[in-house]
């Protein structure tokens, strides 16, 4: 079989790919090598802005397929028929080191699934924790700042760490999760997802819910104790990103059994506490899980860059039948990602095959035109203006999702009052609900942090979050400290 020739990227053959063109033998190099030329510039290309967050991660398709009726609950059409199946790409990742950090350690893993609707991509952008650490996304630059490298040391530092803790007592119930034994995953496969915020589902009727989401890992939860995690992550940095590839490679398959949590929408006000609150659960004995179906992951990626680097998913990527609630932070993250994209990937992102909305009939259909990179055919001779006389695409005047409820005025409000709104009972609880070993380990691991603070106010402020949750858990934390700083 004769081989193919090697082109530049105007398609003109190479003559030669080992040696530059020079001047005579040994003379300088000639600028009207093109060849060279190119190889550099392109070369010099290669990097684009890594995620500012959850630069780290691996993905895969697959598809989800409906098991149970959820029709009373929504109108969304890829939830409509018991057996129908959508096509999905996933995205898992770690959260605060960058692109070249290491799986195997402690933070929340990201569980972003992108759902290839026949009304839209449907993004659904979540972790492996049902809560986050704070409530109001103007507080998450600061946040984020305090667990990334700090500008100057070049590390992750436990004062900074600790520091923006001790300011956020809301943070206690997501520290206790991220320093219990979930806290480092034994691989992408074996932990949950959750869409940790509250969502809006509404039906046909124009009936509205409320909704959390829980995708339950059918591997099992497998962790990693602080050892075995150091030692996984300097053996292979990659390790979930193997595991994950070479179980795919060799047809296992892993799935997710996907359960929600309804609310209907009147009983939000009245709750024991701010249900759009994305610091705290509710609780299964008040609403229980519902299962809807089954996600599957069976196709690696051909290439990275391109679908796992460049993969963008957006929380308000929402299609017909569900929407947001007024969560705050989810408010706020409404605005987040699309904006990122457009920095990271440019404004044409959604023609890339990997973000494009694929199985919508006819694809994306509207007046949006130009721009850096634009490849599809931009709608032909059709009219870049609405409305026209042209038969351009038209709006449908049907909401996507049932109207969201407000009053007052306009302000920098805290969060509603409800009964049982206080920042430490669900820590509380978390802490009471593990064996005596678990308990054992979440202590030694936050005083193994916590104790490397060099500032005793800082350890002071948090200790007493700990005490607040529960006065066990606080008393245990602060002797497992006062232990560490006398040796
Ligand atoms: C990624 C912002 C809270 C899950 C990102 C990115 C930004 C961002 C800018 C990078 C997007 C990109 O370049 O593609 C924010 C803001 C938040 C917030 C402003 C709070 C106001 C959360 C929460 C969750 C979450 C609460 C989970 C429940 C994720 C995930 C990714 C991500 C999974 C990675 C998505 C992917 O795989 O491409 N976030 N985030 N974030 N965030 Fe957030």
């Amino acid at each position: 079989m004769s081989k193919r020739v090697l082109t530049t990227e105007s398609g003109a053959p190479v003559a030669d790919n080992q040696n530059s063109a020079s001047a005579g033998i040994g003379g300088p190099l000639l600028l009207q090598d093109q060849h060279l030329l190119e190889k550099l510039a392109r070369f010099n290309r290669e990097r684009i802005p890594e995620r500012v967050v959850h630069a780290r991660g691996s993905g895969a398709h697959g598809h989800f397929e409906v098991t149970e009726d959820v029709t009373d609950y929504t109108c969304a059409e890829f939830l409509d028929t018991v057996g129908k199946r959508t096509e999905v790409f996933v995205r898992f990742s770690t959260v605060a080191d960058s692109l070249g950090g290491a799986d195997a350690v402690r933070d929340p893993r990201g569980f972003a699934v992108k759902f290839y609707t026949r009304e839209g991509n449907y993004d659904l952008v979540g972790n492996n924790t049902p809560v986050f650490f704070i409530k109001d996304p103007i507080k998450f630059p600061d946040f984020i700042h305090s667990q990334k490298r700090d500008p100057f040391t070049g590390r992750q530092e436990p004062d900074n760490v600790w520091d923006f803790w001790a300011h956020s007592p809301e943070a206690t119930h997501q520290v206790t999760w991220l320093f219990g034994d979930r806290g480092i995953p034994a691989s992408y496969r074996h932990m949950n997802g959750y869409g940790s915020h509250t969502y809006q589902w509404t039906n046909s009727k124009g009936d509205a819910f409320f909704v959390k989401y829980h995708f339950k890992t059918n591997q099992g939860i497998r962790c990693l104790s602080s050892e075995q995690a150091a030692e996984t992550a300097g053996q292979d940095p990659t390790s979930h990103q193997t595991d994950l590839l070479q179980a795919i490679e060799r047809g296992v398959h892993p799935s997710w059994t996907l359960y929600v949590q309804l609310m209907p929408a009147d009983e939000a006000a009245d709750y024991r506490f701010n249900p759009f609150d994305v610091t705290k659960v509710w609780p299964h004995k008040d609403y229980p899980l519902h299962r809807v179906g089954r996600l599957v992951l069976d196709r690696n990626p051909d290439n990275i860059f391109a679908e796992v680097e460049q993969a963008a998913f957006s929380p308000n990527n929402f299609v017909p039948g569900i929407g947001p609630s007024p969560d705050k932070m989810l408010q706020g993250r409404l605005f987040a990602y699309a904006d990122a994209h457009r920095y990271r990937l440019g404004v044409n992102h959604t023609q890339l095959a990997i973000n494009a909305p694929r199985n919508v009939p006819g694809g994306a259909n509207n007046y949006g035109r130009d721009g850096f990179m634009a490849a599809n055919s931009q709608g032909r001779h059709a009219k870049n203006y609405e409305p026209n006389s042209y038969d351009g695409p038209v709006e449908t005047g049907r909401p996507l999702s049932a109207p969201l409820a407000v009053s007052g005025h306009t302000g920098t409000h805290a969060a509603p009052q409800h009964t049982k709104d206080d920042d430490f009972f669900q820590a509380g609880e978390l802490y009471r609900l593990m064996s005596a070993e678990e308990k054992n380990r979440l202590v030694a691991n936050i005083a193994g942090s916590l104790s490397q603070v060099s500032r005793d106010d800082v350890i002071e402020k948090n200790l007493a979050h700990f005490h607040a949750a529960d006065p066990e858990y606080g008393r245990r934390v602060e002797e497992a400290v006062r232990a560490l700083r006398e040796d």
